[in-house]
Order: C-alpha cells, then sequence, then structure tokens
C-alpha cells in the first residue's frame, strides 16, 4: 500500500513557514508567524500538509525525522552570486588588507579581468565542476535555490559556456538554480580603449545570442565608475528587456551613480548592493516595487559600510538578503551567516532577516511561487535546526546548528542521510 507520505516531519518544535501571499515589506517583516506541535508532509517531491501535528500523527510514510527539539524553515534562497566561478585570487586579500582598493586592484588587471582569464581558459566541464562544488557548500548551509550568473567571459561564447556550466548544475540538482547574464560586468582588456564599441557588441551580439540560447532569464549590468555608466546601463538593460530578459543591476556598491533610481526607471526586479544609494533612489526603488537584495558579506569582506537596510524597509521596499558569492568581493556560500552579519551590521531583526534569506529571496528571482516558503504545492525545501526557536540562529551567533536539508522532497544533507527510524533532527 502507497504511504501517506513519501517523508513525514514531525512532531516540530518551532515551524516558521516564511509563507505569505507577497513578499514581506514595511513593519510585515518584523512578525514571523511560528507553530508549535507542527508536522510537514511531503509527497512527490512537493510539502502535501503543514499544519498541527495531531492530524498526521498517525499518517503512514516512508521515511519520517523526528523534529522535536527543532526549529524548521524553508530551505534558504540565495537571490545573488557569481556561481560558477573558478581561479585564487586570494592575492587581492592581502593586497586589499594593505590599503589597495577593490577598485584600484581591478584597474590594474585583477579582480573580475583575473577571474576572466580563469574562466576563459576554462573547460565547460571545468567550470561546471567547480561550480558543483560551490553547489554542494551552499547546500551544507541550507541553501535549496541560488542564483548564478555570467560574466567572467566577457566574450560571447564564454559568456555561453559559463550559462551552459550553470544550467548543468540546474539539471544535476539538487539545489533550484536561477540563471542571470551578466556581460555588462567588466570591459575585457581588448576593448580597453573601446569601450562604446564593447556596449555595442554586448547589445547587438552577445545579448541577441543569449537571449536566443534561452540561457538566463535576468540581465544584470555593473553600473558603477568604473565598470558601466548610468547610460550603457540603461541602453543595455533596456535592449535586454526588449529581449526578453528581466533586468536586475549591482548598483550604487562603491559609489552613488544613480543606480538605484535607474533600477525603478526600467522596470528591474532587483537592485542588489546598494551600499551608496540615495534617499531619492530608495524613495524612486520603493515606489517602483523594485526589491532590494542587500549583500552584507560584501560589505564585510571589502570592509566598507553597510547598506542602509532600515531606510529601505521603512520605505516599504520588499528587501532581500543574498551572499554575493565570488572570488573577488565575497568568497562565501554561507548564507545563514550573512543573515547574522545582516542582524549585527545592518540592524536588521532576525523577523526581517528570516524573511529577507526565504520568500523575499524567493521573490528577487520571481520564484515565490515555487519556493522560498513551506506551504502546500511548493517544492518541498526544508531546513532543520537543531535550536528551540529561530532567535537561537542569532543568540549563538558564528555557529552551524543546521542538522539536515531536504532539497525537492529528498533528504540532501547530510550526504550519507540520516537516521530515518526517528531520533532527534
Ligand atoms: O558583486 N561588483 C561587481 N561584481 C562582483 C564582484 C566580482 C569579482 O570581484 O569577481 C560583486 O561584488
Ligand atoms: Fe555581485
Amino acid at each position: 500500500m502507497t504511504p501517506d507520505f513519501d517523508l513525514l516531519v514531525g512532531p516540530i518544535g518551532c515551524l516558521a513557514t516564511c509563507d505569505a501571499q507577497a513578499p514581506r515589506t514595511g513593519a510585515a517583516m518584523r512578525e514571523l508567524p511560528v507553530a508549535g506541535e507542527a508536522a510537514v508532509g511531503v509527497r512527490a517531491g512537493r510539502i502535501a500538509y503543514a499544519g498541527p501535528w495531531k492530524e498526521v500523527r498517525s499518517a503512514s510514510a516512508a521515511q519520517r525525522i523526528d523534529a522535536r527539539d527543532c526549529t524548521v524553515l524553508p530551505g534558504l534562497v540565495d537571490p545573488h552570486t557569481h556561481v560558477p566561478f573558478l581561479g585564487d585570487r586570494s592575492a587581492e586579500l592581502v593586497l586589499r588588507l594593505q590599503g589597495k582598493s577593490y577598485m584600484d586592484i581591478a584597474r590594474s588587471g585583477g579582480g573580475i579581468l583575473s577571474t576572466m582569464r580563469h574562466v576563459r581558459e576554462a573547460s565547460e566541464d571545468e567550470l561546471e565542476k567547480a561550480g558543483l562544488k560551490l553547489a554542494a557548500r551552499f547546500l551544507a548551509h541550507g541553501v535549496t535555490a541560488f542564483e548564478g550568473k555570467s560574466g567572467y567571459g566577457l566574450e560571447t561564447e564564454a559568456e555561453l559556456k559559463q550559462l551552459r556550466a550553470l544550467a548543468s548544475l540546474g539539471r544535476r540538482g539538487p539545489q533550484k538554480v536561477a540563471s542571470t547574464f551578466l556581460g555588462a560586468h567588466f570591459v575585457p582588456p581588448e576593448y580597453r580603449h573601446r569601450h562604446g564599441e564593447y556596449v555595442d557588441l554586448l547589445c547587438e551580439e552577445m545579448l541577441p545570442a543569449i537571449a536566443a540560447s534561452r540561457l538566463a532569464a535576468f540581465c544584470d549590468v555593473f553600473c558603477e565608475d568604473g565598470a558601466f555608466s548610468l547610460e550603457d546601463s540603461r541602453r543595455i538593460l533596456l535592449k535586454g528587456k526588449e529581449l526578453g530578459l528581466l533586468p536586475r543591476i549591482h548598483a550604487d556598491e562603491i559609489v552613488d551613480t544613480g543606480g538605484a533610481a535607474l533600477a525603478a526607471e526600467v522596470g528591474a526586479v532587483s537592485a542588489d548592493h546598494l551600499m551608496a544609494a540615495s534617499d531619492d533612489g530608495i524613495a524612486a526603488m520603493a515606489g517602483a516595487g523594485v526589491c532590494a537584495t542587500l549583500l552584507p558579506g560584501t560589505s564585510f569582506y571589502l570592509r566598507k559600510a553597510y547598506a542602509p537596510a532600515r531606510k529601505f524597509i521603512d520605505a516599504g521596499c520588499p528587501v532581500a538578503l543574498a551572499t554575493d558569492c565570488n572570488p573577488g568581493s565575497s568568497y562565501t556560500t554561507n548564507l545563514p551567516n550573512v543573515a547574522t552579519l545582516a542582524v549585527f551590521g545592518m540592524g536588521m531583526i532576525p523577523e526581517e532577516a528570516l524573511w529577507a534569506v526565504t520568500l523575499n529571496a524567493a521573490y528577487a528571482l520571481r520564484a515565490h511561487a515555487e519556493v522560498g516558503s513551506v506551504a502546500v504545492g511548493k517544492r518541498a525545501d526544508l531546513t532543520l535546526w537543531d535550536v528551540p526557536s529561530y532567535l537561537h540562529l542569532f543568540y549563538p551567533y558564528a555557529e552551524s546548528p543546521l542538522t539536515t536539508v531536504v532539497c525537492a522532497g529528498k533528504i540532501a544533507w547530510p550526504p550519507g542521510g540520516r537516521d530515518l527510524h526517528g531520533g532527534p533532527c
């Protein structure tokens, strides 16, 4: 006889489903409903039940996890990474600690261009292997869906190679992967003195090729002094939009170039970084419903000011958090630690930080109908934490209480599985 559930998690000591009709904004981000004595049932990779334990305690299940001492959250969503990449830039860390700026290093041929050389030389297979390693590390931090991008090829074929490697991560799973074209990451050396021609190439050759390949859902631009101007960014994002790619922007990361306002103007789904965003830019984003994806790991790693999270929340922007995982400005896959930095560095409260790595992060990828919360019909992505309440994810800090990750209904981490016949989570 077929059991009622493939997997039954229950009883659960503290369940935060992070579910809502729309991304949480403003004061609503301060409330995170929780239930005790709860359960989650999974069938065919989907959530089939989320509610009181007493309703399902006598149901049959192929696998069970007793989570009475645990907090259960949805799988975490990382809406901004630079996966896949390879190459070692550890020497840049030392240069920065000695006082060189991120942009100085980039302008002298290091930085993004250093990774570009590695990526151009690598085979698709090597890139995919490097991506798989990063995906496994994300999983070990509870990340069951993430965004990745190109931007280290900076020529049509190498950008496509990066996107194909990324698509392969999505096919192999277990995580859900969203894909972004970032050909406008930096002007490659062969166009160093022909910046305008590279922008022409992006609009006339690269974007049409990427759109035709259907390998990317989003088009991103590094809108910054020394990378792409506001005018270049507008042209590239509008061209991408015309070809069916949703705009998103690396905006106002180092200086305020008006990137936040541009995000509002072009109808971007998200503007990311925003450490130097102006008050007018913030208001424009809120008016246009642009998600503010904040990356406190980058501020920490570059030893820069944190983005004004409180201003974005007060203005009514949906706020999400992401690792920005990349080999230069934020080399981490630890999204829970990024949430901790958001709390201690940016003054977000734990409830706000948790919405920002679940439903709001999924919204930043327009994937909120599929992932980001525990709700019947959604992908069965769960994280189990050996703590009595979600506050304890922040109260003892820099700990790793994650015990189990369920991804698309399967126990995906720890790698060897776990004792499936009961026992604590
Ligand atoms: O989001 N700012 C631009 N891009 C990345 C860094 C990429 C790199 O340094 O390789 C970022 O911080
Ligand atoms: Fe980035």
